[in-house]
This record gives structure tokens, C-alpha cells and sequence, in this order.
């Protein structure tokens, strides 16, 4: 059969180049084909291709060819074929695609909840992105709907930062400075921070976002990057970096100095690179956080069923505040196909999607 797919070229990541190609129709005990129907777009997209190699991200879907990948997206796809226990045709999961009209996977541990892929070239690959989630119940045609696959991805870091902070008593800080403020990763980590702490969340942002920053009900205060000298620098500080701009990092540690009790290393919207140098230091105080493992983690030690439902309670809480229809922080914009998606990559890209947009790409 023939499917259509969007690549990636991985040093160019605002190039994108649709092909058509043959996948094996057939399929082998354990083997579903799902086809992809809506998926979300944002920053972290691009950050999954620009640590593509760093981070293992262009193992999941290979393309066989070097300088092209798939950047992954999460999205919800309808099952067109199934060769395994417990799938049936026509369900819809949620997890990570492609981006491309079809995948076929291999899957195991089958529950009603969802199930595992199990293809030998994903294991060893982080679980998180390896488990598709049953949609059944939820109408994916909805906002609601549209809201949940865009932020899923980026909630799960923002509620596990959130928590593996408070786990750490926030290293003692009396103020949290988070850059990339007007990230959704950034702001729904302030969010859910929000009230576990008496310390100060200040935003720091770019000129042209801080109008939608301090719209936020999320931060105490808002700074832009020129500003960062205006904040006070004898408090004990938490610096929370989704922008993973180096020379900010340098600002950011030279201003605060001693007061700087902990650097969290959580996104890098701005640099392309993947910064090594900063967390293979054991004398820096910058520390990478990946959501991962504290999932695990809690996982262990409350029950997985304990942690997600935590979870979407929380989530439930920030949409609502997030999709507010008299006053939106983020609006749903629609894009159809993947040229269209081609056009929001690039924009992405150049930073030239507003905090306010949330880009869902509908696929006939
Ligand atoms: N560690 C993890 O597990 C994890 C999980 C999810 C997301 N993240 C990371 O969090 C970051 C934010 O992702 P998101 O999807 O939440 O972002 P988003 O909502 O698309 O926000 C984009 C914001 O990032 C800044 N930005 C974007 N592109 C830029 C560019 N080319 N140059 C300079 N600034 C740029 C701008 O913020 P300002 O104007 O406010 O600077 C912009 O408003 C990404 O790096 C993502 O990978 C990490």
C-alpha cells in the first residue's frame, strides 16, 4: 500500500519534504496499522528533531535515509488493520506518530487502557513513548479533545517538574525564574507549581510575549531577558531554562551567583544544541530534567494508576483555565495536510508562532 509521509532534513529542521512510499499491507501475528488522524504541533517538535541524535529521537520511526528523518508528533490514529489480540479495527489510539499517513507497529500488553510497542528497533527507547493510549470515550473531534493532544506531552513535564521540585523542598528558593515563560511547557509547569510554594514565580520572556505573559494567571511578576538585572539578586534562586540559551544560562548564574541554589536544565526552544557541557559538569549547578524518569519513578512508588489520575485531574484544571472561552490563553488554529503542517513547522522554527496559537493538523 502506499502512504504518504512529511520528513525532516535533519540540518535544516525548517525543510520538510513529502514522498510517497510502499508499506507491506500484510501483516504478521501481534501487527496493527494505524492510520494517523490529528496531531498537535508546537516548539517541542522541533526540539525532538534538534536532538535527534543526542537524544535518540529519529530511532523511533526510521526513514533509511541518513539526512532525512520523521520528527515525531503526538496524535490520535484510527486502527485500519489488525493482526493482534485485542485491537480491533477502527479503534482510536493516542501516542507517537510519524508523520506520515499510516504506521504499522508490533504491539504487546494489550489492555483495555492501551498497549505497548514492542518493535525490536524501539526497546531500549524511553517507555513513555512507547505506550499508545485507548481514545474510546472521548470524542476526537472535539476542542476539549484537540487541547488534550496538544498539552498531554507537554503537561506530563510540567506536572512531573512540578512535582520532582516540590520532592526537593525547591532546593530551599524563595524565587523561581523560568524562561521560555511563554512556552506551554513553561507556563503549565508555573501552573502547577502554583501553590506548593511560597516562593515567587517570575516569568522571563521575550519583549514581543510579555504582554501575553503577564496575561497569565500563572506568574507572580514578568521580566523580559533585558530586564533579568532588574531582579533581585539576594534571594536564594531556582532557575527553571526552557529556552536553553547559553549566554542567558551565563547571565543567569553571573546575576544570581551563590543565591543560585539550582539550575534545571527542562527545554531548549532557542538552541538547537543539545548542551552537554552544562550537565557533564558535577561543579555546575545545571542539572538536566527529563520527565521520564521521575515518572518512573513515581510510578514506583504510588502505582501508575495513582500518578495519571493525579495527573489528569490537574490537566483537566489547566485546560479549562487554559481554553477559557471569554478570554483563551490558547486559541486552536487548524491546519489541513501535511503541506499545511510543512508551513507551521517552519514557522515554528523561526519563532514566528505566537504563544496563543495551538496548532492541531487535521489529515483527510
Ligand atoms: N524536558 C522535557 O521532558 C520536555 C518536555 C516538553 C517540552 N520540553 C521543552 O520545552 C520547550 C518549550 O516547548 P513548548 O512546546 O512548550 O513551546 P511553545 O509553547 O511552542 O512555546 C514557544 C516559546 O519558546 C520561545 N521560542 C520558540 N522558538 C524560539 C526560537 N527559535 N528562538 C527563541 N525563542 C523561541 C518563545 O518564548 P519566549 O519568547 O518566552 O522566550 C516562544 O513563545 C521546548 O524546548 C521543549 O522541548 C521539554
Amino acid at each position: 500500500m502506499t502512504i504518504h509521509r512529511l520528513l525532516t532534513r535533519k540540518d535544516q529542521l525548517h525543510e520538510s519534504r513529502l514522498e510517497d512510499c510502499q508499506m507491506e499491507a500484510k501483516l504478521s501475528d501481534g501487527e496493527v496499522i494505524i492510520r494517523l488522524e490529528r496531531f498537535g504541533l508546537t516548539t517541542n517538535n522541533i526540539t525532538y528533531a534538534a536532538f535527534g541524535d543526542a537524544m535518540e529521537y529519529w530511532k523511533f520511526f526510521p526513514t533509511g535515509q541518513e539526512e532525512w528523518g520523521h520528527m515525531p508528533v503526538w496524535g490520535v490514529g484510527r486502527v485500519i488493520a489488525s493482526a493482534a489480540d485485542g485491537v480491533q479495527v477502527g479503534e482510536r489510539y493516542f501516542g507517537y506518530y510519524p508523520m506520515a499517513t499510516h504506521l504499522k507497529l508490533t504491539i504487546d500488553q494489550v489492555t483495555p487502557r492501551g498497549f505497548v510497542e514492542a518493535s525490536d528497533h524501539r526497546q531500549g527507547l524511553p517507555a513513555a513513548y512507547n505506550y499508545y493510549t485507548n481514545y474510546a470515550g472521548t470524542d476526537a473531534n472535539s476542542p476539549e479533545s484537540d487541547y488534550r493532544i496538544l498539552l498531554r506531552p507537554l503537561f506530563l513535564t510540567s506536572y512531573m517538574l512540578s512535582d520532582y521540585l516540590i520532592d526537593n523542598g525547591f532546593f530551599g528558593a524563595r524565587q523561581i525564574v523560568v524562561s521560555s515563560a511563554s512556552s506551554k511547557t513553561a507556563f503549565g509547569s508555573a501552573f502547577c507549581i502554583h501553590g506548593n510554594t511560597e516562593a515567587r514565580i517570575i516569568g522571563l520572556t521575550s519583549g514581543r510575549n510579555r504582554a501575553f505573559v503577564e496575561r497569565l494567571e500563572c506568574y507572580q511578576s514578568v521580566a523580559t531577558y533585558d530586564e533579568l538585572p532588574s531582579i533581585d539578586r539576594n534571594s536564594p534562586t531556582l532557575y527553571i531554562d526552557f529556552s536553553g540559551d547559553t549566554q542567558l544560562r551565563e547571565r543567569i548564574h553571573q546575576h544570581f551567583g551563590n543565591n543560585l541554589v539550582h539550575d534545571c536544565y527542562a527545554g531548549s526552544s532557542s538552541n538547537l544544541e543539545f548542551n552537554y557541557e552544562s550537565i557533564d559538569d558535577s561543579n555546575s549547578k545545571t542539572r538536566f530534567f527529563f520527565a521520564a524518569p521521575h515518572y518512573r519513578k513515581r510510578v514506583r512508588e504510588l502505582g501508575g494508576s495513582a500518578v495519571l489520575t493525579a495527573m489528569d485531574a490537574r490537566q483537566a484544571e489547566f485546560i479549562q483555565a487554559l481554553s477559557n472561552p471569554d478570554a483563551p490563553w490558547v486559541s486552536l488554529c487548524f491546519s489541513e495536510g501535511f503541506e499545511e503542517a510543512a508551513q507551521v513547522i517552519e514557522r515554528l522554527c523561526h519563532n514566528r508562532v505566537g504563544p496563543d496559537e495551538g496548532h492541531i493538523v487535521l489529515l483527510p
